[in-house]
């Protein structure tokens, strides 16, 4: 075998490829410098789809052609070459490919495959395929699912091509992200190609669904204290999505190595999909550090006036009862996952906040920001108005500032004093203009400011909106807590609030996801890297990642709270989010630039540097795996160089999930991977440290 394992080629495909949908974009885009680095840009390639609204803004063509390629690359000394010529051979047999550069950090290569031109042609043959080979049922109706399929019959085309055409010079590991980037797997498998596969799932299709809905008696389901009871295939079946399930389930199992990104998400994995994870990757973040220690500080404090700017025009002609100085602002932002994202438990756990602060006469407001996309015709009059209102009145105060500076510099050389009363600098005329001006104000203060910005589709059943009437949260002003419902994500170009959404979480004081079913989270993560508190729970990756890392008593201090959705009641969760909220309100501003400063310490424990360690140990594995199933001792890559240090990987205790074409064995055991803290320690320890009866994991 003349393959060069060390210096291999990877692929990661996935859908969210130069192409934004949530936490799965985040991971790719973060962790692309360091693994840029780690391969330079010849063996790295990101494969994707091509979304032909979004991916202009993301890239840069790469230009190819047989000329170019013969011109400027050699088969000897250029690694990429049979991937180049692949490219263009695809694109012979009529599949539109984008080559390009995606502008992000680290400027990853890559390919995008344009589905619709294999739909027609290929479409069907692909889905009886799958069904043939790996008995995998497709629906005609679900779009999402045919074209997983055409991405992962593209994806096994393009990389059975390179292998033939790189003949053997490098060894090929693919790592796919999620179910939807996952229908490759089984067909390279079966196929006996002649790459090394690794699969990671970011959640489960039933997890989701699970939390997400109600049994057949209309009960919330009990997820956690189930897991090993649900009849999956039938529950898959009663969902629908049954065909999607065998996709995730056979991805799983086809890949060399199977991954998660969390314990929780590798305990609910293990019943769901029936394959024990070998590891965790948890997800890290690209961590900028300024110049200047306080810059984050600073930067909160600038955004923090453009938030405000926005609360003058939303409460307009209720801003007697909103005292700017003693605003905080809360917010939820993500997928409009309703009850997976704890939005159930925020809004319940603000109605509480909201009697509390009332309760004691608190002089501080909080305002409370969802940042959810729901179905919308864009923006509702009101909000348009009350922020015309207050433009025009700035307008007119700025008009007549001028006429009132030439008199207050004529009275005081007149009188050499200062004027008594405004009387003094305003003339009838600019007495006129400025009442014409505040009439609107006035007008405003018999109504209501809105809790949403937006015309919401089937406004009556839209969850939030219910809830928020059911609780009677309806920015009163009298209320300590005001709603904004945002139902789009945020962008510079937002006629209301013109901000990117780092932006404005800097600009925030708590960022709040009380979610149930979270697999690992960004957002409280992203929070933490700009120095933005914030609250978890023990159910979301992060947030039990952190558990384990910070001590229970010092968390708070550090600005992460955790709330216990594990083992605690609906209403007790609800209580103790309404009593850390409650607690954060009491916060001098000393105490909150305090805590701030302590939580933005914490993002090197979230660092690709650290993490980014957990896929280098993946990839090893799945070539040891590949190639080496019985012996792996000192076949050059047990171990490993990262961000400068050398690593050791313990001897894996176990062999693939299924055969490869070389192997008869086919036993498995989790725990190659272990963890970082593991690697650290150079113990191999189960990973998990969650168990379904035993509610002390204190102790680990
Ligand atoms: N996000 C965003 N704009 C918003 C709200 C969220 O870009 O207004 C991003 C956020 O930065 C995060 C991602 O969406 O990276 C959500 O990822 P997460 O892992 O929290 O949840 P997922 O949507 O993947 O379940
Ligand atoms: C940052 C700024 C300070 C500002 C503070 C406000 O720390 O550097 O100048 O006073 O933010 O904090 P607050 O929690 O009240 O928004
Ligand atoms: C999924 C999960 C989310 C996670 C993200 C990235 O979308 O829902 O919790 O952060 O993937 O791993």
């Amino acid at each position: 075998m003349n393959r060069d394992l060390r210096n291999h080629l990877l692929f990661e495909v996935s859908t969210e490829v130069c192409n934004k949908v949530g936490g799965i974009y985040s991971v790719l885009k973060t962790k692309a410098p360091i693994t840029v680095k780690e391969y330079g840009s010849q063996r790295y390639h990101c494969l994707g789809l091509l979304n032909k609204d979004k991916y202009e803004v993301e890239i840069e063509n790469i230009e190819l052609s047989y000329d170019i390629l013969h011109n400027t690359c050699s088969k000897e000394n250029d690694d990429d070459y049979a991937i180049k010529e692949t490219i263009l051979k695809m694109r012979d047999r009529g599949i539109n490919i984008v080559y390009c550069k995606w502008l992000i950090e680290g400027t990853p290569k890559c390919i995008l495959f344009d589905l619709d031109s294999a739909r027609d042609q290929y479409l069907n043959d692909w889905k009886a395929d799958l069904w043939e080979s790996n008995g995998i049922p497709s629906p005609d109706s679900d779009t999402e699912t045919n074209d997983a399929i055409i991405l992962g019959y593209l994806v096994t085309w393009f990389l059975g091509e390179v292998v033939y055409l790189d003949n053997q010079k490098h060894a090929v590991i693919t790592h796919c992200h999620e179910w939807l980037a996952g229908v490759c797997l089984p067909i390279i498998r079966k196929r006996k190609l002649d790459v090394v596969t690794i699969f990671t799932t970011h959640a489960t299709l039933l997890g989701r669904y699970l939390c997400a809905g109600k049994d057949e008696f209309g009960n919330d389901i009990d997820f956690y204290n189930n897991l090993d009871k649900f009849d999956c295939d039938k529950e898959a079946g009663i969902r629908g999505i049954y065909h999607r399930y065998c996709i995730e389930r056979a991805s799983a199992h086809s890949a060399d190595v199977f991954t998660t990104v969390s314990q929780i998400t590798a305990l609910e994995a293990e019943h769901l999909l029936a394959r024990k994870p070998d590891g965790i990757l948890p997800n890290g973040i690209n961590v900028t550090k300024f110049q200047a220690v306080h810059e984050f500080q600073n930067l909160h404090q600038k955004s923090k006036k453009k938030i405000q700017e926005f609360i003058k025009g939303h409460f307009v002609g209720h801003l007697k009862t909103v005292d700017l100085d003693n605003t905080l602002y809360f917010f939820i932002a993500g997928r409009y996952e309703f009850k997976n994202k704890g939005v159930d438990v925020f809004i319940e756990s603000l109605a509480r906040l909201n009697h509390r602060l009332q309760s004691i006469n608190s002089p501080v407001t909080v305002v409370a920001f969802l940042i959810m996309p729901a179905k919308n015709n864009s923006f509702n009059v009101q909000s348009l108005k009350n922020h015309a209102i207050v433009n025009s009145l700035e307008e007119g105060v700025s008009d007549i500032s001028d006429v009132i500076k030439e008199k207050l510099l004529q009275y005081t050389l007149n009188h050499n004093s200062i004027p008594e009363s405004l009387n003094e600098l305003i003339g009838d005329n600019e007495r006129i203009f400025l009442k014409k001006k505040i009439i609107p104000l006035k007008n405003k203060e018999f109504e209501l400011p809105c809790v949403v910005t937006h015309n919401i589709i089937d406004s009556d059943k839209d969850p939030i909106l219910s809830n928020l009437r059911r609780t009677h949260l309806f920015n009163h002003d009298h209320d300590r807590v005001k709603i904004i419902f945002h139902p789009e994500f945020l962008n510079s170009q937002n006629p209301l609030l013109p901000m990117e959404y780092e932006e404005f979480v800097r600009g925030c004081h708590l960022g709040v996801f009380p979610s149930y079913y979270e697999p690992w989270g960004y957002t409280p993560a992203e929070c933490t890297v700009m120095g933005i508190p914030s609250v978890t729970t023990n159910l979301s990756g992060f947030g039990a990642y952190m558990e384990d890392l910070i001590d229970a008593d010092q968390a708070e201090m550090y600005g992460i709270y955790i709330v216990d959705r594990r083992y605690k009641s609906g209403d007790e969760s609800i209580e103790q989010l309404a009593n850390m909220m409650f607690d954060f309100c009491q916060k001098s501003r000393r105490q909150r630039i305090n805590q701030r400063n302590r939580n933005e310490r914490l993002s090197e424990l979230l660092d690709w540097k650290r993490m980014g360690l957990e896929y280098v140990k993946a990839r090893s594995l799945a070539l040891k795996r590949a190639y080496y199933p019985e012996g792996y001792e000192n076949e050059g890559f047990s171990s490993f160089e990262n961000d400068g240090k050398e690593y050791r990987v313990g001897k894996p205790f176990s062999v693939p999930g299924s055969p490869r074409a070389n192997s008869n064995t086919i036993l498995m055991t989790p725990g190659d991977l272990g963890t970082i803290q593991d690697a650290n320690n150079l113990e191999n320890d189960d990973y998990f440290h969650l168990s379904m009866d035993d509610n002390d994991n204190s102790s680990e």
